[in-house]
């Protein structure tokens, strides 16, 4: 260990034996570089993460495979003076991968009282002022009615007509429908869905119904563009995809099936996602992979590696062989020439040059197995991967030492912890880890607030599904330990990202941004990383701090000579700390400051989105030492500019 760290540690866990509190930033040396991808995402279907978030489809079971009994969150439209039966239909399925549609029958219609299905949406569907929505379907009808349909988005009572198409033309042979629904200057609501309705008697069949608002960058089959602005905001590097669970599901067969996710959407069946829904896979491998573009950040690439969240495990040998193929076949998808099978695929689906890849996961979690089975696993997934791309970083989910021999270029370590314990083990966080050993991926990681209620069970517990400020502060404790190992933690992302806040649509918490239809917020979490992620130099300052529960770290930015000092105060009391910036004999004399303070308890939500945000401000009359008070429960950025 160097001894400047060992000094850090002592000094940090109290042992020093200076009296009053200091923060001193040894800026006549650095501690290492820090890793240009330590600041990236954590991505899975969980908590309507994808449908019914970030993935911009508006119809909810558009494929009516969500229930085999029943067309779950479709209804029948009709008044007083018309009716209509609805019902699954296996005897009419649109193609061989989706093998049950939708009938409808209207008996008794005119036009003033139309009758047809309607879709309630992922709790509602929003209408937005001035607005294109991209509406299509799959239909056919029985012979003799050739239609038309009107397609419309209405509000919930049904006497607000937000904007509404006719699509004639439905013949007896299935056929895609388009049309664009343009909304008038009306006031934003999600009291509204989505209807398909006829004015004269018929039966019809209808498959894959789809409605798309704008999507970011414009790509059909896109994605909401406010949730990935957020995204953007955080200056991600990588995205880590997909899953978490996601990847493994929950039995074998209900793995991440990456195959199934290519090509129009009507080609795709969707699974069963380990969190109690089905997944649309309308977010398929290709929308990943275009996600980290529209991005600017590279794909971390889990691979499944035949163990699943309840438990079952495939056994290395030729057992596994299959699944070892898929892996590679993933992989030649991703970063294949095109004259490649999968690398043509990709082609024939749009991107015929491959993507960015440096990094597989191979599985997720595999030190929660029982069976013990991951090494062997592992060594047969990575000696196939490494045989083909030895270019390839490999990341594995168990300590190197376990790995029976077999090199991982990184380790994957979750933690989630309560804030206290953050706090706690924070300060000397990084010290017992091997800097000749593999590099580290902190994979997923969250502080909550307390260890009582677990992530999983919070929903019934009705707590928010997004943390408060006290989260936030064990949030950062842990990254300034990670800014201040960011020598061999080479990269890490929070988790859970996203959540659906409608009481029905969530499994876990806490999660970092929230939404429902309509809007999208960030947890104080969320705002945490993002003033930590914007504001990163490349050199890792060490520091020390002593006689204070304030934590922090340093960097300095090579190209500017910039220092960026962060702290954390985790006290309910101003602390007034005196800092020293070691080596340096001038700066600037004003410095930027970023905070985010506030209550333990105070939070933001879809209704108060901004309680607890950063505030910048500048800082007057600064040298190299100087003492600064940071408020109760705040997180701290201040950038100390070289003098010019
Ligand atoms: O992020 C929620 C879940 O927590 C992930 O899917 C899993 O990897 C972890 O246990």
């Amino acid at each position: 260990m160097r001894p400047a760290l060992l000094l850090a540690i002592l000094i940090a866990t109290g042992s020093g034996l200076a009296a009053s509190p200091s923060f001193t930033v040894d800026a006549t040396r650095s501690a290492g570089k820090v890793s240009p991808k330590l600041y990236g995402l954590m991505t899975e279907e969980i908590n309507h993460a994808y449908d019914g978030g970030l993935y911009a489809e508006l119809i909810q079971n558009r494929a009516f495979l969500d229930d085999a009994k029943s067309p779950v969150h479709w209804s029948v439209v009709k008044d007083d003076a018309s009716d209509a039966a609805i019902a699954l239909d296996p005897a009419n399925p649109l193609n061989g991968k989706l093998p049950t549609s939708l009938r409808l029958t209207v008996t008794q219609t005119t036009k003033d009282h139309p009758a047809g299905v309607a879709n309630s949406g992922y709790w509602g569907i929003p209408v937005h002022p001035k607005t294109q929505y991209r509406a299509s379907l799959w239909a056919r009808a029985e012979a003799g009615f050739s239609g038309p349909l009107t397609v419309s988005i209405i509000s919930e009572d049904g006497r607000t007509v937000y904007a509404s198409e006719k699509i004639s033309g439905v013949a007896s042979a299935w056929k895609k429908f388009e049309v664009t629904l343009k909304t008038g200057n009306v006031a934003p609501t999600a009291q509204a869905r989505f209807e398909v309705t006829l004015d004269q008697p018929g039966t019809i069949w209808l498959n894959v119904v789809s409605l798309f608002p704008p999507t970011w960058n414009d790509r059909p089959n896109g994605l909401r563009k406010d949730i990935m602005q957020m995204l953007v905001d955080l200056n991600p590097k990588f995205l880590r995809f997909p899953g978490g669970n996601y990847v493994e599901g929950n039995k074998i067969e209900d793995r991440f099936p990456w195959a199934k996710t290519l090509g129009p959407i009507e080609d795709r069946p969707g699974h069963a996602c380990c969190w109690g829904y089905r997944s649309s896979d309308g977010l398929g491998l290709l929308e990943f992979l275009e996600w980290c573009e529209d991005m600017n950040a590279e794909p971390v690439l889990a691979v499944y590696a035949g163990y699943s969240l309840q438990g079952d495990h495939v056994k290395a040998g030729p057992e596994l062989e299959p699944f070892v193929k898929e892996a590679l076949d993933e992989i030649e998808y991703v970063i294949g020439d095109p004259n490649t099978t999968w690398g043509a695929r990709r082609a024939k689906d749009g991107h015929p040059a491959p993507f960015k890849l440096n990094y597989v996961e191979i599985g997720n979690e595999d030190y929660f197995e029982q069976a013990k089975t991951y090494d062997a696993r592992y060594a047969q997934i990575s000696d196939a991967i490494r045989a083909k791309y030895p270019q390839l970083k490999l990341i594995s989910t168990i300590p190197q030492a376990k790995l029976d021999g077999r090199k991982a270029d990184m380790v994957d370590m979750h933690d989630y912890s309560a804030t206290d314990e953050f706090v706690k083990k924070s300060g000397n966080y990084g010290a017992d880890m091997n800097r000749h050993g593999p590099e580290i991926f902190v994979g997923e990681w969250a502080a909550h607030e307390d260890a009582t209620v677990r992530p999983w069970e919070a929903a019934a517990h009705k707590l928010p599904p997004t943390p408060t400020m006290k989260a936030a502060i064990g949030d950062g404790v842990f990254m300034a330990a990670l800014e201040r190992n960011a020598d061999i933690i080479k990269m890490h992302c929070y988790a859970p990202l996203l959540v659906n806040v409608n009481p029905g649509a969530r499994q876990w918490r806490p999660n970092l941004i929230g939404y429902d239809a309509l809007s999208a917020y960030g947890s104080p979490s969320y705002y945490a990383i993002q003033m930590f992620s914007r504001n990163l130099g490349d050199e890792i300052l060490p520091v020390t701090f002593s006689n204070t529960s304030v934590q922090g770290c340093a960097t300095r930015d090579s190209q500017t000579g910039e220092i960026i000092v962060k702290l954390v105060n985790p006290e309910l009391t101003p602390q007034s700390l005196p800092i020293e910036i070691k080596g340096v004999t001038a700066l600037a004399s004003k410095a930027t400051v970023i905070t985010l303070a506030g209550n333990p308890e105070d939070t933001n939500s879809a209704s108060h989105p901004i309680n607890v945000v950063p505030v910048t401000t500048t800082l007057s009359g600064v040298k190299p030492s100087f003492t600064y008070t940071l408020p109760p429960n705040s997180i701290v950025v201040i950038r100390l500019k070289a003098r010019l």
